[in-house]
């Protein structure tokens, strides 16, 4: 499973990918407006330039003229932008198009395996289920996972599945065991993840047993 980020952050973004793990990131309008009144398109070139895979970045047209137009103009941002397109019938007619023009689609705000499945055969590039966001509201987010991820492998499907919505650090074992391609993380969990008293403990000790026999001598 890689690792994308899910912010709009260009230090966390610069972190995450000096860390050797970040391979993609996905933003959103709300991410975007949490960096304040930015260039939009500044900002999201600059991102493109900092991270080695996709980026996602959405659309705020709600019609499919509005989302294929926007597209058009976000996709010659740079090489590795995909443009993210909610899962209404007005964004599986413009995933269609842009799919048909070579233009990477997100499929966001996804909710329902019947949601992906009209993702996939309108061509998307990848589909982002929100599990947060649906165990907010009772349901079990990493089952739609989960079921999204066998029927893409059954169909043989290149859509690839990002977990989205991801809140803390049992998603991202879930994710892996649910079979996401991908699972796009805020920062806050990414520095969980590597998080475990019994490290920091160990990597103390170690250096305490050395020191009081070694003193400072290296091992070169
Ligand atoms: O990737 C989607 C994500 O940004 C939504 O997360 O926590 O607002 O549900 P959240």
């Amino acid at each position: 499973m890689r690792l994308f980020l899910d912010t709009a952050n260009i230090d966390h973004i610069r972190h995450g990918v000096e860390m050797g793990i970040v391979s993609g990131v996905t933003t959103n309008p709300s991410l975007v407006s949490k960096e304040g009144k930015v260039n939009y398109q500044k900002l999201v070139k600059e991102i493109c330039s900092i991270v080695p895979g996709p980026v996602s970045t959405e659309v705020l047209s709600q019609n499919t003229q509005g989302m294929i137009s926007e597209a058009r103009e976000i996709a010659k941002w740079a090489d590795n932008i995909v443009v993210k397109i909610p899962a209404s019938i007005e964004g599986v007619k413009a995933t269609s198009v842009l799919n048909r023009e070579n233009i990477k689609v997100n499929f966001t705000l996804c909710f329902s395996v019947n949601q992906a499945l009209l993702g996939a055969a309108a061509g998307a590039a990848f589909i982002s289920p929100f599990v947060g966001r649906l165990d907010d509201i009772g349901e079990d987010g990493m089952k739609v996972v989960f079921d999204i991820v066998q029927f893409l492998r059954y169909y043989q499907l290149p859509t690839q599945v990002i977990a989205a919505s991801m809140r803390h650090t049992q998603h991202c074992i879930m994710a892996a065991k649910a079979g996401a391609h991908i699972a796009t993380i805020p920062y806050k969990v990414l520095l969980q993840m590597i998080q475990h008293p019994l490290t920091d403990i160990g990597i103390k000790r170690f250096a305490q047993d050395w020191q009081e026999v070694m003193g400072d001598g290296r091992v070169a």
